[in-house]
């Protein structure tokens, strides 16, 4: 069975720029659960680091922006995210081994847990409350 994430506009915030981050986020991670070459593992977490940390300042300066409610417990998270890859990344250089199948897991629930779950919250009321769109 792939693995691989598959982008569906259903996930989209609305908002432009965070949805293309999004996208290339996709991108990104189905390079790194490419189960063909272990080899790059620590390459491409590296990669998807630099994104992410682009991708959470632009987000975070965003949720702020809008007085989203939400947004400290966002940004929290964001940086938790973060620590977790950067000590993903440190195993993975440690051990000089590939992804386990359970940080593969951990992974692709991140991406429906965060990305599309809770950035979609924001999304929605981004577009009702700022937008003043009819959800
Ligand atoms: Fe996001
Ligand atoms: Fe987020």
């Amino acid at each position: 069975m792939s693995e691989a994430l598959v982008w569906r506009e259903s996930y989209a915030t609305g908002v432009g720029l965070l949805d293309d981050q999004h996208r290339e986020l996709v991108r990104l991670i189905n390079r790194l659960l490419d189960p063909g070459d272990d080899i790059a593992v620590g390459a491409r977490l590296d990669t998807l680091l630099a994104h992410l940390r682009r991708h959470f300042e632009t987000e975070n300066v965003f949720l702020r922006a809008i007085d989203y409610p939400l947004a400290e417990e966002h940004i929290r998270e964001h940086t938790m995210q973060l620590a977790e890859l950067i000590d993903l990344r440190r195993t993975v250089a440690r051990a000089a081994q590939g992804l386990s199948a359970d940080d593969r897991a951990a992974i692709r629930h991140w991406f429906f847990n965060h990305v599309v779950a809770e950035d979609r919250r924001f999304g929605a009321y981004y577009r009702r409350v700022i937008c003043g769109a009819a959800e």
